[in-house]
């Protein structure tokens, strides 16, 4: 008889809200382990993914479990798997075409995982992978900060925001961000060293001469970034539009390189006017990346902002919080 599971999906776009249901449980290929799911997280691009926001990047067939990342406890291993065996306990965020953490069980490839840290439970494991490894590369990748440096950090009570400010630190940059006045000792508690009250400060008027921005929030606050930062500097969004560079790599038909090419042309004229380079990051999995995060957590450098956490059944509530686009921290969804 097949084994089914609970999952969470969609059968379409703009669906408002994922079905639970039962269905079969996925093989691992050779490469795969089985993980039984524990927790996993909200991340806004779970949203956008179900209102087919995403569409032109990253088309999904359907049926599609949804969730991002996770953490849970290997149960089986594929023929090839060399680094972990069952009983282990890990915590990863699944490449983009293999997603579904909204459920019981995920196949997933050994190279998207690492052990869970052991100082922190499945749930605060689950609240990493995705806000962790995006920040990571955007900090520490691309913006290459160094002691010293400073960065301006977008909405820094958010899941990115709360991760990026302690791991900014850990790369010994002055932080500054943006938030609300509710959330000012918060951030600072995370290690903020200058806060903008986005309500009613002007970042860009009040900041000058910064080394880099990472940008959170796109729109006119991506093209208003460029007026803070110095000539040579950086600026990284992962809300505002590709560039030509990320679509080239990203490996897009000519056609739709062309058109990131045209909406990204003010964006990349106003960067070239600022002698300040612009990339835009789409995350990617990385199983030396959450080793690296695994140590900063282990050494007490790094640890995760939990706001909320939600049983599977209320997934549509946790996807509605989420929406609401106030959360502190991460949002958690656990299976039990
Ligand atoms: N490209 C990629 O690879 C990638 C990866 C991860 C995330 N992302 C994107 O990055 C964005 C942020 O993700 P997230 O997980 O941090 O979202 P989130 O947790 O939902 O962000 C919520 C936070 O944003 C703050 N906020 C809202 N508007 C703000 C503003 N104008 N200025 C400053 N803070 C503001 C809120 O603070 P207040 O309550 O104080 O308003 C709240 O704490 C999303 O659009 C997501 O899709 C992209």
């Amino acid at each position: 008889m097949t084994k089914t599971m609970r999952a969470a999906l969609i059968t379409h776009y703009r669906q408002a809200v994922p079905v639970i249901q039962r269905v079969p449980l996925p093989t691992p290929n050779a490469n795969d382990v089985l993980v039984q799911i524990k927790a996993a997280s909200i991340n806004p691009i779970d949203l956008k993914t179900m209102a087919g926001g995403l569409k032109f990047l990253l088309p999904y067939q359907m049926p599609l479990i949804i969730g991002s990342d996770f953490a849970g406890t290997v149960v089986a291993v594929g023929t090839h798997v060399t680094d972990f065996q069952v009983g282990d306990a890990v915590y990863g965020r699944p490449r983009k075409h293999r997603i579904g953490t909204f459920a019981e069980y995920l196949a997933v490839d050994q190279a998207d995982i690492a052990l869970k840290p052991r100082n922190l439970s499945f749930t605060e494991a689950a609240a990493i992978p995705l806000v962790g490894l995006t920040s990571y590369q955007a900090l520490h990748d691309l913006l290459r900060l160094r002691p010293g440096q400073r960065v301006l950090i977008q909405a820094g009570a958010g899941g990115i925001g709360t991760v990026a400010i302690q791991l900014a630190k850990t790369l010994g940059a002055k932080v500054t961000t943006t938030t609300s006045q509710k959330n000012t000792a918060f951030v600072q508690s995370l290690g903020a060293d200058k806060v903008i009250d986005y309500h009613h400060e002007d970042f860009a008027t009040t900041l000058s001469g910064y080394d880099a921005v990472f940008d959170t929030l796109g729109g006119p606050n991506l093209l208003r970034a460029f007026q803070i930062v110095k000539p040579g500097g950086r600026v990284v969004s992962i809300s505002g539009l590709p560039d030509a560079k990320f679509a080239r790599s990203y490996g897009l038909p000519w056609w739709k390189r062309q058109l990131i090419r045209l909406a990204s042309h003010r964006l990349t004229q106003t960067a070239k006017r600022a002698h300040v380079s612009y990339h835009f990051l789409f995350m990617k999995p990385s199983h030396a990346q959450l080793t690296i995060l695994t140590d900063l957590i282990a050494q007490e450098r790094l640890r995760p902002i939990i706001d909320r956490t939600f049983p599977l059944t209320e997934l549509p509530e946790a996807l509605a919080y989420s929406h609401q686009g106030h959360a502190r921290g991460k949002i958690v969804v656990t299976m039990v």
